[in-house]
């Protein structure tokens, strides 16, 4: 065995719906980066875009976050010559197995899928008649395409937030039952890694930070808006002089994501003694321009030259695709789909 082969591979892949935001920063962008420069590790982290057709079917959004979601990784320093980076869309062996998988997989499975599920209790409650109403095959699917992400490139482990787990069981689930059919060990089983101890941030309103609730600050958006998008956080009436609650705080949860321990502590002492809300709001703003302002220049300047980005892409798809494509020829022979001579 090669000692690439040695590594833990570990995967993960993002939609490219949205526009990242502190949350994703925090919460994935920045263990995933870290996690890449450990030499025992080989990543695999790309572009969901063929995911992003299920929930989006405007193009220029579609097109607009994969830019966006690439420069930011890179802004941002993840080593693209460690780190195997693509875009699904690249890999045309990932929607061929997809479907080899699609045939082994049971349909009651998908039924199962908590977005199924979900799509289907909407229209219930609405009153539908259709309980499938306006739900897609790629909706319905989406499970067995992410399984092919996953096991395509037989990951070990897959960095995930929580309401993802069900998704890597399915992917073990229909990875074993082709295992089975086919009397190979072609699919190793991914394991799910949800690390708890990374924060999840909360929005301007204070729910969680989320592109669906419309509550999100942009990881580069202009200092200005940055400003801006601080001082609409949600705080409570307490005056300045009266003692604050750091721990219920959004704003005090955002800073000590940023800042370094003795600096939360800082501004934790600074709560208890009454610190007014217009000063917080200054304080997380500085902290987190100062933190963005490198990156940003770097991010604002890959999108100036898309050429690059592309470039690093397709580089990253041809080294997926130089593990991918002789898989997927073993995978041709094992289902009966191989050459003739
Ligand atoms: N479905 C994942 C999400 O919405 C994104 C994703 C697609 C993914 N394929 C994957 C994550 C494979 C991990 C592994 O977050």
């Amino acid at each position: 065995m090669s000692a690439a082969s040695q590594k833990t591979r570990v995967l993960t892949g993002i939609t490219t719906t949205g526009t990242p935001h502190l949350g994703n920063y925090v919460g994935a962008i920045k263990p995933a980066i870290a996690a890449s420069q450990d030499p025992t590790v080989q990543s695999y982290y790309f572009l969901a875009d063929l995911h992003a057709l299920i929930k989006c079917q405007d193009p220029q959004r579609v097109r607009e976050s994969r830019l966006e979601i690439a420069a930011t990784w890179l802004a941002l320093g993840l080593d693209t010559d460690n780190a195997i980076f693509y875009r699904q869309s690249d890999v045309p062996e990932i929607p061929e197995l997809t479907w080899m998988l699609s045939c082994v997989c049971a349909k009651g499975l998908m039924n199962r899928a908590h977005a199924y599920k979900a799509a289907v209790a909407e229209n219930e409650a609405a009153g539908n008649q259709d309980p499938d109403k306006g739900i897609t095959m790629g909706l319905f699917g989406y499970p067995v395409l992410m399984a092919a992400d996953i096991l395509m490139f037989n990951a070990h482990k897959v960095p995930v937030g929580r309401d993802q787990i069900q998704h890597i069981e399915m992917a073990r689930d229909i990875g074993g039952r082709f295992n089975h059919l086919y009397k190979g060990d072609y699919f190793t089983q991914p394991e799910a890694v949800v690390d708890d101890s990374v924060a999840t941030l909360n929005g301007l309103d204070g729910r969680k930070m989320s592109k669906s609730y419309n509550n999100t600050i942009p990881l580069f958006v202009a200092e200005k808006k940055l400003l801006k998008l601080v001082r609409k956080i949600k705080t409570n009436s307490l005056e300045p002089g009266e003692p604050k609650d750091p721990d219920t705080c959004t704003l005090f949860q955002i800073y000590s994501a940023f800042a370094t321990a003795e600096e939360t502590a800082a501004l934790r002492a600074e709560y208890e003694a009454g610190i007014g809300w217009g000063e917080a709001k200054n304080r997380l703003f500085e902290s987190l321009d100062e933190q963005l302002r490198e990156p940003r220049e770097r991010y604002l300047a890959l999108m100036e030259d898309p050429g690059h980005i592309e470039q690093v892409l397709l580089k990253g798809a041809e080294r997926a695709r130089a593990e991918a494509a002789p898989f997927l020829d073993r995978l041709r022979q094992a289902v009966g789909l191989g050459r003739f001579a």
